[in-house]
């Protein structure tokens, strides 16, 4: 990572008269500006930086490199999936057929991409083993509020009250959120077997008034919910749904489905299986699958075809009693594009090999970590992990202080305090992109730390001009405005 005082706001580095682009001189009549209303006329230029083009790329190309990425470092961020995103499918996703494609076109102009849609359609449903499928929500925790509304509408439409969603206390923070916003009351179970679901817990919290349970799985402890089928009985017959959050995909691409073990809707992130590049919030794509009796409820329009004279045509359609548009268009095609060239790519043996190197690497990390930090839950894991720096706590040395001082040995940190239920948690997801030399340094990086000094750590990282930002001021009170030394 770049020190960050060796870059200075591009303000500064501005110098009068210098430009990025000279534009020949004006060879037809200037036209007088009077047609435009004098309220909307700027009284004074804007206060732009003079700089030249190599000033600009220099000053944006370095700005990147502040950050940790999939393209510079190790991201083992457990439940994001950071794994490479092919640059092949950057180049395919930008083509002019694709990138350039203006969406009010009608529909007999965008054969092509109504084809790749349907395929994609096509492919997550088949993965999901659930043949409803809108591609419209633009992440997962959009695709969970949808899916919700869907559930809503569906009850209604069969005359139910149905006013409970609930969820495993190891479940992400959004699904109570997706919940709550889509008018459900959320009731959450507390108890959990060996971080599993307690089925007798499950039990007694189901009723009349239970509408969808969400689960993700393998749940974010990276463990596989064994009594699922048990699970999804226990709500399918007091009358409600289950909902798989399929954030964790990746762990189980072509080996079980969520239709196969009890799920009636789950959504997926293409972003994080399916490679679209992402983080710092977007750009994502959360689409939805569902079991035949809910589809006519799921947010349109979706993508269907009919024959005519051995001719295939296909359309953009709304869902008998759709839910209505979540989203404009046709969903974040961009993101849609770049996961359908990687679907197309890899084929179903090679999904199916993305997940067991996934779960192969995570259980490599996870038999070698488990030597000096402890990991509360499972003999093996599925994708990700969850260890504990509450041993280390005993010392002075927070999950915190560990994140901080992996940067200095540039690998990104795990994601911390997340599942809740693990004290001190640092999640580790190391997906299948990653080499064996890469999760060694990695490891050995960690082992270092644990036995270093409580009171270096606490003041890590060292090698970044900003250690310790207040992260919760950071978000809240952002200073998005320019301030020149002299303070204007
Ligand atoms: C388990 C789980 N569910 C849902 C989400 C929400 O997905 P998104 O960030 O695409 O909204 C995440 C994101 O981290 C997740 O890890």
């Amino acid at each position: 990572m770049k020190n960050l005082q060796a870059i200075k706001p591009i303000f500064e580095l501005s110098y009068p008269g210098r430009r990025g682009t000279r534009l020949p001189a004006c060879d037809v009549p200037e036209v007088s500006i009077s047609a435009i209303p004098k309220s909307l006329v700027a009284e004074k230029t804007p206060d732009l930086p003079e700089v030249t083009e190599p000033d600009v790329v220099r000053h944006f190309v370095n700005l990147s490199q502040y950050n940790m990425s999939v393209d510079t470092h190790f991201y083992p961020l457990g439940s994001c999936t950071m794994k490479h995103n092919p640059k092949r499918h950057e180049k395919f996703a930008k083509k002019g057929g694709i990138g350039d494609l203006h969406p009010y076109l009608p529909e007999e102009n965008i054969q092509g991409m109504l084809q790749m849609l349907y395929e994609m359609q096509s492919f997550l449903a088949e993965i999901a083993g659930l043949p409803g499928v809108s591609l419209q929500p633009a992440a997962g925790a959009q695709g969970e509020f949808a899916a919700l509304l869907t559930a809503s509408a569906y009850f209604k439409a069969k005359g139910e009250k149905r006013t409970k969603v609930l969820f495993p206390n190891s479940a992400h923070g959004t699904n109570p959120a997706s919940a709550a916003l889509a008018g459900f009351q959320c009731v959450q179970l507390n108890k959990s077997v060996k971080g599993l679901v307690d089925l007798e817990e499950l039990k007694s919290l189901v009723d009349e008034h239970t509408a969808v349970f969400m689960i993700t799985n393998p749940n974010t402890l990276g463990l596989f919910e064994e009594n699922i089928e048990e699970i999804a009985k226990i709500i399918h017959d007091a009358g409600g749904l289950v909902y798989i959050d399929g954030a964790n995909m990746n762990a189980i691409l072509g080996k079980t489905r969520p239709g196969d073990f009890g799920g009636d809707m789950m959504h997926y992130n293409v972003h994080k299986t399916f490679t679209g590049p992402h983080g710092g919030g977007g750009p994502g794509s959360g689409p939805i699958a569902v079991r035949d009796f809910l589809a006519p409820f799921l947010p349109g329009p979706i993508v269907t075809k009919s024959e005519k004279d051995g001719q295939t045509t296909y359309h953009l359609s709304t869902p008998e009693h759709s839910i209505g548009r979540v989203r404009s268009f046709f969903g974040n095609l961009g993101i849609l594009m770049r996961g359908y060239f990687y679907l197309r790519t890899l084929g179903p043996d090679g999904v199916r090999e993305v997940s067991e190197q996934a779960v192969l690497n995570a259980n490599y990390i996870k038999a070698k970590v488990s030597k000096f930090l402890p990991v509360p839950h499972g003999k093996h894991c599925m994708h990700e992990f969850v260890a504990s720096a509450s041993e280390l706590k005993k010392r002075g040395i927070s999950a915190m202080d560990v994140a901080k001082r992996l940067l200095d040995y540039g690998f990104h940190a795990p994601t911390v305090y997340f599942p809740l239920v693990v004290p001190e948690a640092l999640m580790i997801e190391p997906t299948e992109t990653e080499s064996k030399e890469t999760m060694d340094a990695f490891i050995t990086a960690l082992e270092t730390i644990c036995g270093e000094e409580p009171a270096f750590l606490k003041q890590a990282p060292h090698s970044t001009t900003v250690s310790r930002p207040d992260e919760v001021s950071a978000a809240r009170t952002p200073v998005t405005q320019y301030c020149s030394p002299c303070g204007t």
